[in-house]
Parts: structure tokens; C-alpha cells; sequence
């Protein structure tokens, strides 16, 4: 059996492992692998990006879904969830207030919800982008056909974010209700990328019945796919859901997976997300130091934070977004990194780098 040392060699010289060599170095990590690959990828994401940390400013525009994914507090069989929408014109001055604090990338995220037509959609993107033409718009709302990517797109989204949560179809199939098809979600990835948009694809950690044989197909799914973005979590139980009772994702195991996705697609644009801010106090910047370069505060309106509730006790939803900001640039600021005011474009996609970056 190969050596763990040889395997993380492998992967800091190349970027490619085999679905055994990420099994054995999942399996047999030490405190010392992660350091020092938590070492080798910060320096990565320096070489490209160097202290930077890019914001999104995030905003919630629906907690309604169709969908009843069992881990996720919005899912449509949660009746103790309390439903809200923003209006267009709600939604269009919450992306300029978040200009006025200095985001140039806004992420409207949602939960499944025909109540958005496709027009609906495309008049808010362009709304947003004739105000703040410097601004990148990102959505986060589901798998769509081609065609309402294909009209999204056209209206001036830039990026799309779309997790594929499992590359195991028997795993998504424990985690997801039989009407949800992993195949039509990363059908979904693959006309995005088409289309043009910048993609991000991911899965959360530690999730109820995730093997270590699960999280391996996940990092070569990734690698196939080969995305701008990429976002990965812990999973943290919802005391509303079917998985209410499974324990929460680890922090450590997390970080390691941040390290190991840097150096297997050095260029990727990687969130330290919420959930890892949740189940620890410096989660994000701990991600940060992992290899992770970006952080996606929250810019929903305070009165409907807490009812954007995908997991128990998420952070920041009692606080205004100008707080947050002004409490993450003190917070990366500690760690020697800096909050930039930028786009934040993956450099391969504005350079037409190789794939592997090198
Ligand atoms: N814990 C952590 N992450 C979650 N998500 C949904 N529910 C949870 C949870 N309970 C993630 C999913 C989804 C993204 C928006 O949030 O991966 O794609
Ligand atoms: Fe929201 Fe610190 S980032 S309070």
C-alpha cells in the first residue's frame, strides 16, 4: 500500500490522485499531513491570489422550495418554518446597499420557488446590472431546463452556483427524496458551463451516510467537472428535518478537504462558508488558512435571516450586513489576509489558464 507521505507528495507536485490515494490519505491523515498541506495549499491560493479574501454579498431572496431534501431546514415538508419573498424592487436595493459597502459580486441565492418566473428573474439581473454595471451577479436558485440558464445568462448573470451534494447516486438517493435526480443536477452543472457561466459546484462533509469512498468520487467529480468555484461545508443538523438527530459535520476533516481541493484545482475560487463559521467560532478563518479565498456574508434583510434557516444556529443572522463586514475585515485582518473590493473572477477564466493552473 502506497505511503500517505508519498500520496500528499503526489498531490502537491501534480494535482491528480487516484480514488485509492484520496481514500488512504482521508483515512490515514495526521495532524502533521494536515498542517503541512494546509501550508502547501495557502501558499497556492497565495501564488494566485495573494492575501486577498473576495466577498459576496449574499442575499436570500426565498425561503419557499419545492423540494424536500431531508437534510435542509427550507425543505418543502418543514411546516414550523416561517415562508418569506422579497420583492424585485426589495431585492434590487438590498444589492445596492451592498454596493455602498463595497461588494462587487451578489449571489442571489433562494430556495426552489416557481413564484420567480424566468422574466421575473431576468428583469432583476438586469435591473441589478444597469444600476452597478462593475458588479458580478451570481445565482443560486436550482436546477433549471438549458433554456432558463440559456435566459439568465442572457440577461447578464455571471456565475451560477449549483452543489451537486453527492457524486455517489446511491448516496444521493439517502439524502434526497426519489423525485430528485443526481444525474439531471449534474446534467444541470454541465449546461451551465456550456452557457458560459462561471460554476461552482460542491458538497457538504460529513453528511449522514458519506464514506470516505464517497467524499474520493466527489474530489474526482470535481476534478472532471473542473469549476470555477467550488463550495463545501459541514453538514449541520436542522431540528426539522429527518436528519435531525445525525451528528454535525468536523471542522477538521473540513479543513483538510479545503487544503486537498486547493491543490487539486489551484485556481478554484473556494468560500470558507458559514457552516464552517457555525460549528466553530474561527471557522472561517481557520478555512482561510486552509487554502479558502473567499466569504459570502450575509446582506439579506435583518427582519428574514433567521428565517433562511438550512441548518440550527447559523451565525450572523442578528447582525446588520454593514456589522458584518465591518467584524470580517477585523477577523481576516487578524490573520494577515485582507478583504478586497473586486469582482473576484477565477483567474483561469480571465487569463485562459490551463486547466490544472500550472
Ligand atoms: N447543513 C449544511 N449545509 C446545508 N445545506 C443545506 N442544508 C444544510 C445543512 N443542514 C447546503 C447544501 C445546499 C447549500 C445551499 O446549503 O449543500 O446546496
Ligand atoms: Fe457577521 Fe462577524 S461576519 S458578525
Amino acid at each position: 500500500m502506497a505511503d500517505i507521505r508519498d500520496i500528499a507528495d503526489k498531490l502537491v507536485s501534480t494535482g491528480e490522485l487516484t480514488r485509492d490515494e484520496i481514500v488512504i490519505l482521508l483515512e490515514n491523515r495526521t495532524p502533521e499531513i494536515r498542517q503541512d498541506l494546509a501550508k502547501k495549499a495557502s501558499s497556492v491560493a497565495r501564488k494566485y491570489y495573494g492575501n486577498k479574501v473576495y466577498v459576496r454579498g449574499l442575499i436570500e431572496f426565498t425561503n419557499y422550495c419545492k423540494n424536500d431534501c431531508y437534510y435542509c431546514g427550507i425543505r418543502c415538508g418543514n411546516k414550523n418554518a416561517e415562508r418569506y419573498r422579497l420583492t424585485p424592487e426589495e431585492i434590487s436595493e438590498c444589492a445596492s446597499y451592498g454596493y455602498g459597502l463595497g461588494f462587487r459580486t451578489i449571489v442571489l441565492q433562494g430556495g426552489e420557488d416557481a413564484f420567480y418566473t424566468d422574466d421575473m428573474m431576468g428583469r432583476i439581473i438586469k435591473t441589478i446590472k444597469a444600476e452597478h454595471p462593475d458588479v458580478a451577479v451570481t445565482l443560486s436558485i436550482g436546477e433549471k431546463s438549458y433554456e432558463s440558464y440559456k435566459a439568465f445568462f442572457d440577461a447578464g448573470a455571471d456565475r451560477y452556483l449549483l452543489r451537486h451534494e453527492t457524486a455517489d447516486f446511491g448516496h444521493y438517493a439517502k439524502l434526497h427524496p426519489a423525485n430528485l435526480s443526481p444525474a439531471n443536477r449534474q446534467n444541470c452543472l454541465y449546461n451551465l458551463k456550456k452557457i458560459g457561466f462561471q460554476t461552482g459546484a460542491g458538497f457538504m462533509v460529513g453528511s449522514p451516510y458519506q464514506t470516505y469512498e464517497n467524499i474520493a468520487d466527489d474530489l474526482l467529480f470535481l476534478k472532471k467537472l473542473d469549476p470555477e468555484m467550488i463550495g463545501i461545508g459541514p453538514f449541520i443538523p436542522h431540528k426539522d428535518t429527518v436528519f435531525a438527530d445525525f451528528k454535525a459535520g468536523e471542522l477538521e476533516l473540513t479543513l483538510y478537504l479545503l487544503s486537498i481541493i486547493r491543490l487539486m484545482l489551484p485556481t478554484v475560487l473556494l468560500p470558507a462558508t458559514t457552516a464552517l463559521g457555525t460549528i466553530a467560532p474561527n471557522g472561517r478563518e481557520l478555512g482561510i488558512l486552509a487554502g479558502a479565498n473567499v466569504i459570502m456574508p450575509n446582506l439579506s434583510p435583518l427582519g428574514v435571516r433567521k428565517k433562511y434557516a438550512l441548518y440550527d444556529n447559523k451565525i450572523c443572522t442578528g447582525e446588520e450586513a454593514a456589522e458584518c463586514m465591518e467584524c470580517l475585515k477585523r477577523r481576516v485582518g487578524s490573520i494577515g489576509y485582507e478583504i478586497v473590493t473586486d469582482r473576484g473572477d477565477n483567474i483561469k477564466y480571465l487569463t485562459g489558464l490551463t486547466k490544472e493552473g500550472r
